[in-house]
């Protein structure tokens, strides 16, 4: 049996070309978006570059791909589509698991949260962790296993109005969280957090952040978790929060598409981390220059008081 397992970590592709717009789908939230899309964004975010990360993932001898949201851009019925089509290229969905960002459901009108249905081979539990919902229960949280790991998919994303990035799980949800965690802590699994938002309050200005996020932090903290994965701020970061059994490391990764650096943000990434008897190693991999290959930017054993050097 193979001793480690290792799952790799991508966000925030926002794929382009944009897709299918239609009169039904405009509306002020999308008119600002489409306007941001075309001034600045346009120029970050490609495809070729995800899908070169993506390949290096498999490369990297990764046994599965975790995939943290914002997917698309204005969350347009076409993009969503397409984004699936992306997924599958990536792997099919016992391989890879998805959960959906702000961008993917990004305002209420024309088919606002659509993702939700066509990406459910992705985002729903598989046989194993569907014993892990409750009967009155929605899509999420949702349990998947892959190898040693039982990853809990959230969804953070709700419609939000024009210039607003921020996120919500609920009250439903994070009574829902508490118990799957305390569950799967017994069972002796590595829980795997998947949601979209920084998961603690502070880590993002107030319009784009996890309304929610003091609540998360306590039921991380009474219930526990081996890593929690984010996207969300285009930035590599690194922090330790208090848990049950020792400090949780919650990790964001940078967007994993762009192809020049946007202010503090930089070239396209993603995150690989080698679970073993001995902990967990976590390897930075992406563009270290544009247009150049897939290299290691960073590499060191995740335990408090390291001190990655992110750049
Ligand atoms: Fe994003
Ligand atoms: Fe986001």
């Amino acid at each position: 049996m193979k001793k480690t397992f290792t799952l790799a970590h991508i966000s925030d592709v926002h794929l382009t070309p944009l897709l299918g717009f239609g009169p039904q789908h405009w509306n002020l939230k999308r008119s600002l978006g489409f306007v941001n899309w075309a001034r600045s964004r346009r120029l970050v975010h490609r495809r070729d570059v995800a899908d070169e990360l993506a390949a290096d993932m498999w490369r990297q001898d990764a046994d599965h791909v975790a995939v943290t949201g914002d997917i698309a851009n204005l969350g347009l019925p076409e993009e969503i589509g397409a984004a699936l089509g992306w997924l599958k290229t990536v792997g099919p969905p016992d391989k890879v698991t998805a959960i959906p960002g702000n961008h993917d459901i990004y305002t209420r009108r024309a088919s606002g949260p659509y993702c939700l249905d066509i990406w459910r081979d992705y985002i729903a539990a598989d046989a194993w962790g569907a014993e892990f919902a409750g009967a009155t229960r929605e899509l999420f949280p949702f349990v998947r296993r892959a190898g040693p790991l039982a990853i809990v998919g959230l969804n953070s994303a709700i419609p939000t109005r024009p210039f607003i990035a921020a996120g919500r799980l609920g009250r439903e949800q994070l009574a829902a969280l508490d118990d799957i965690l305390e569950r799967l802590g017994r069972e002796n699994l590595v829980r795997i957090v998947l949601i979209h938002h920084p998961p603690l309050p502070g880590q993002t200005a107030q319009r784009r952040a996890l309304l929610d996020a003091a609540d998360l932090a306590t039921v991380l903290s009474e219930r526990g978790a081996e890593l929690v994965l984010h996207g969300h701020n285009h930035r590599d970061s690194l922090v330790w929060h208090p848990g049950k059994e020792g400090l949780i490391p919650i990790v964001g990764v940078a967007s994993g598409s762009a192809t020049r650096t946007h202010g503090p943000e930089p070239l396209g990434r993603y995150n690989l981390f080698r679970f073993s008897d001995d902990g967990i190693e976590m390897r930075v991999r992406g563009l270290a220059a544009e247009g150049g290959g897939v290299v290691d930017i960073a590499r060191f054993e995740l335990q408090p008081g390291a001190q990655p050097l992110f750049v």
